[in-house]
């Protein structure tokens, strides 16, 4: 999907929020880690903004300690000194006016120096409610559009928090900002494997003729984290596990599933696909939430504390951090096989699967010796473990003539020195390139916010007991039996392969 654009990428890349998480434990490794591979372009140099006083000297060293932490492996030091010449520090407050002039001199200073050509990144890594002024000011100090020079935001998630709110954003920033300068963050379309189900649908002939709804049972996608809210809980409670990863990482991966072949592998094509799958999603409605949703909160264990105890939560908070539920694409290719979704904070294991459960054959049953077959499951393995897992049929090794399942797995992560790159690193280099691909279109986000909104609308005034599922365990006990009911089990979660973890 990366198509190179021959243009000169060097540029001066600005990072609104230099002093969050997101900065220190992603961007900036991400940005020395291409360094390191000699991936940036001449010039290449780092304005990361903060709001906090800070020496230049200080937060380099900062971010050294950080880095070292997230990388873990060793930084060459003559390249760590290069690498910290490439970062500027800048204070600035994002509402005031002034800041935005001195940061265009700063910028103006350093393309000098630096040869950047006048192209610039920014990256807005701060709270969502900064987005729009911080592209408003930008606009109004003319720094979006300069002659001969490309200029481009990203822009992280949340976009908006309901089809409303995100429409309004996306309105007032195009208004200032064409939809190709923009690049919408989803950081799972970053991700190897996730990359990977283009190859794996579009380059098999095994699959893509079997790749609906004559031969596929159910679809499952479970995320799940080990991890609680951490000190994210104003976020969270804001968001909860709906609009933290269903609207966005779930559904982007739903929809590289379940679309069409794109007529070419530009970021239009792929994205007209992926788009027309959100358009058909079923939406919810008051009886469908009721059978085909459950949502829970962590309460505690004897080694977690619940979530309405973590920080900056309220005591009574009823956002869910725990989401279970079946949906179905209503379409010609999907029509009848339902997809499943599992995923929330604080229970055993990290994971990200994505479970293709293939039917049986009808005639399967006439034989006995074939009554130990099971259905053939390929299981895409996100993380931490990338690779593929695939059951097929054989007949048992010896003189009896037993069939049952075996197991191919395939780990692309698992060898010795086998590091994908982060995603990040993947998504900043496909921004510099100018490739949309790995970015979500403006079109997708609002029918993902459709869906969202019609999940929402039809829960009002539900009543939620929670907490209702131990923090570090599995998940509530209906999340088992909205599966269990129509016959079928989450993948690996104490249902048909509980090993596999
Ligand atoms: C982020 C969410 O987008 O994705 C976090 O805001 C979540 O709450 C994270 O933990 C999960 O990402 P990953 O790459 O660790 O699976």
């Amino acid at each position: 999907m990366t198509t190179s654009k021959k243009e000169n990428n060097a540029c001066i890349f600005t990072i609104f929020g230099a002093t969050g998480d997101l900065t220190k434990r992603k961007l900036i490794p991400a940005v020395f880690t291409l360094y390191e591979q000699g991936r940036l372009p001449e010039g290449f140099t780092v304005i990361a903004i903060g709001r906090r006083d800070k020496t230049m000297d200080g937060y380099r060293d900062e971010i050294h300690g950080f880095m070292r932490d997230i990388l873990n492996r060793d930084i060459d030091d003559d390249l760590w000194k290069e690498f910290r010449n490439r970062i500027i520090y800048q204070k600035m407050n994002f509402l005031e006016e002034n800041g935005y002039e001195n940061l265009n001199m700063l910028s103006r200073k350093i393309n000098k120096e630096n040869n950047t050509a006048g192209n610039r990144i920014y990256y807005l890594a701060t709270a969502p409610e900064f987005f729009e002024i911080i592209i408003r000011k930008l606009h109004e100090n003319k720094m979006l559009k300069n002659k001969n020079s490309w200029q481009r935001v990203m822009v992280e998630k949340p976009f908006g928090s309901d089809l409303p709110t995100a429409r309004e954003l996306n309105d007032n920033i195009t208004d200032m900002l064409e939809e190709d300068k923009i690049f919408r963050i989803d950081h799972y379309l970053g991700k190897e494997m996730i990359q990977n189900i283009l190859s794996l649908r579009f380059g098999n002939s095994i699959f893509e003729p079997l790749w609906n709804n004559r031969y596929i049972d159910s679809i499952q996608i479970i995320s799940t984290e080990k991890l609680g809210v951490g000190d994210r809980g104003s976020y969270y409670e804001k968001t909860g596990v709906i609009k933290d990863m269903l609207q966005n990482h779930i559904l982007q991966m739903l929809s590289l599933i379940a679309m069409e072949p794109p007529v070419n592998l530009s970021s239009e094509a792929i994205r007209d696909e992926k788009v027309k799958v959100l358009q058909a999603l079923r939406p919810f409605t008051k009886e469908s939430v009721k059978s085909d949703v459950v949502t829970g909160q962590y309460g505690k264990s004897n080694v977690f504390a619940a979530y309405r105890n973590e920080d900056r939560v309220s005591a009574d908070s009823k956002t869910d951090t725990f989401i279970a539920l079946k949906t179905c694409i209503d379409n010609f290719r999907w029509g009848g096989v339902p997809v499943y979704i599992f995923a929330g904070k604080r229970l055993s294991e990290k994971t990200t699967r994505i479970v293709i459960h293939f039917k049986k054959l009808p005639g399967i049953n006439f034989y006995k010796e074939f009554k130990n077959t099971e259905s053939n499951v390929l299981v895409i393995r996100v993380q931490p473990e990338e690779g593929i897992f695939f059951r097929i049929n054989t007949k048992h090794q010896g003189n009896d003539f037993f069939i049952g399942p075996v197991e191919m797995d395939y780990c692309q992560n698992c060898g010795y020195n086998s590091n994908s790159p982060e995603a990040y690193e993947r998504l900043i280099l496909e921004a510099l390139n100018n490739n949309s691909a790995l970015f979500t279109r403006w079109d997708e986000l609002e029918y993902s916010w459709r869906f969202i909104d019609s999940l929402y609308r039809s829960r009002e005034n539900e009543v939620l007991n929670y907490p209702n599922y131990e923090a570090g365990g599995k998940g509530p006990v209906n999340a088992y039996e909205l599966i269990e009911k129509d016959n079928r089990k989450w993948w690996d979660k104490g249902g048909e392969k509980n090993d596999l973890i």
